[in-house]
């Protein structure tokens, strides 16, 4: 089988990994792809948020499925523009990706089908916003989402009313997130621990997969402004088989019976962020896809093949399949540019690659890098994601900075933490 990968993350190269080591595929093609990705599969200059040139791909190279990495694509009908041309493409409609384009969709979805979250109100005005921030009724601290898609900085945890406020003002009235933010939700603050839960879909049935957690603030002990995560272990300790058995009857097959009960069929990947309160698992957020860098240590743990899932799911028979799946400890730390999430400097050489990559158990995955006279430079905010695995998370930890240690570039920025809460 012939697949396209959508995407040129960190998160990408793990599904191009993977594909690569399967006997049913024959050749991945990446759209776009990076450095690390060309070792594996072809890659081929193309956005992946324009859906008529990736369906133009998956024509012109006759590929079997595409799966698509990042939520864009879905979000502008990536499967319903493959659909009326008959290409099978893993992941949803984008009607059932409104569950991550639109928080003000997914909490009136999840009322209506009764699925545990915040309390929350949507507001559709600055006035409106502002007046239930006044009322206090969702206490403090408060959270403040602007709507629709805003690369991961849409959300702010407001300590009081006045930062609350703030928060509104500039969503609302500044415009800070443009469109994304002409509707705000605001939801009462969820206290625990965070953990993100995966599970393929096929409309009826879902199969999980091991959860992780991610560590989405810049700096140790999870202080400084949010990024697109910084780390991730997998599985989570947190996430017992009672937790497992919570999620799964109260949320996750909710949303297939929901989406069904609408009208519509949740196929793809359902990522469900979710946080552990003392009252049980409460949704924090959906995603339609993979989770980045929650897939970089997820994929590694998935003994069966993701290429036969991903077509089973496509095509609404994954009843049939099992999804094997490993309890190793993996940990994948980000190194990032200096600077990122704000502002950092790209062009930066990068050394030790081979060196990392030959330590056993490690993975280099590539994410903001390119080429420039046969070397590797960095080319974005978050530049690569290293991945070790062990028989503890001890050995998983030690073994993975071992490697983040052996690559060297400058402004060079890693948490030194990640895994740490395995440990408790
Ligand atoms: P989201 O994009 O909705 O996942 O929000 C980004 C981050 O903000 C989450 O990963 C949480 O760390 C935090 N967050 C969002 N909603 C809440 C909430 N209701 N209570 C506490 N933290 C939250
Ligand atoms: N790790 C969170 C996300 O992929 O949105």
């Amino acid at each position: 089988m012939k697949i396209l990968v959508v995407g040129g993350g960190a998160r990408e190269h793990a599904i191009v990994w993977k594909l690569s080591a399967e006997s049913p595929v024959s050749e991945v093609i990446c759209a776009p792809g990076n450095p690390g990705i060309a070792k594996l599969a072809s890659c081929v200059p193309v956005d992946p948020g324009d859906p008529d040139a990736l369906l133009a791909v998956a024509k012109r190279e006759c590929v079997d499925l595409t799966i698509i990495g990042p939520e864009l694509s879905l979000a502008r009908g990536a499967r319903d523009l493959f659909a009326a041309e008959d290409k099978l493409l893993f992941g949803p409609t984008r009607d059932v990706a409104r569950l991550e384009w639109s928080k003000a969709f997914a909490k009136q979805f999840m009322s209506r089908h009764s699925i545990p979250t915040a309390r929350y109100r949507i507001c559709n005005s600055a006035d409106q916003g502002l007046k239930t921030i006044a009322d206090g009724e969702l206490g403090f601290p408060v959270v403040i989402k602007a709507d629709g898609l805003a690369g991961g900085k849409g959300v702010t945890v407001a300590e009081d009313r006045a930062s609350a406020e703030r928060a509104v003002q500039r969503a609302m009235l500044d415009r800070q997130f443009g469109d994304a933010g002409t509707t705000v939700v605001v939801e009462e603050h969820l206290e625990g621990e965070e953990v993100s839960f995966l599970a393929v879909c096929d409309g009826n049935t879902a199969l999980p997969l091991p959860s992780a957690q991610d560590h989405k603030r810049a700096f140790d002990g999870d202080q400084g402004p949010n990024t697109g995560g910084m780390g991730a272990f997998a599985p989570s300790p947190m996430f017992t088989l009672d937790v497992h058995g919570r999620v799964m009857r109260e949320i996750v097959e909710p949303v297939l019976d929901g989406f069904r009960a609408e009208g519509y069929e949740y196929r793809g990947i359902l990522y469900v962020g979710l946080m552990l309160t003392s009252e049980g698992p409460r949704v924090v957020e959906f995603n339609v896809r993979f989770g980045d860098p929650e897939a970089q240590v997820v994929l590694p743990l998935i003994k069966s093949d993701l290429s036969v899932l991903a077509v089973d799911a496509a095509s609404g028979r994954l009843r049939a399949q099992s999804c094997i799946v490993g309890t190793e400890p993996h940990v994948g730390v980000v190194l990032a540019s200096g600077g990122y999430p704000g502002g950092y400097e790209i062009g930066k050489q990068i050394d030790g690659l081979d060196d990392a990559e030959a330590i056993p158990g490690v993975l280099v995955l590539h994410a903001g890098t390119a080429m420039r006279d046969g070397k590797v430079i960095t080319n974005g905010g978050r530049v690569l994601t290293v991945v070790g695995r062990g028989s503890s998370f001890k050995e998983a930890i030690e073994r993975t900075y071992r490697a983040v240690e052996a690559i060297e570039f400058e402004g060079k920025h890693v948490r030194t933490d990640i895994g740490k809460k395995a440990l408790r």
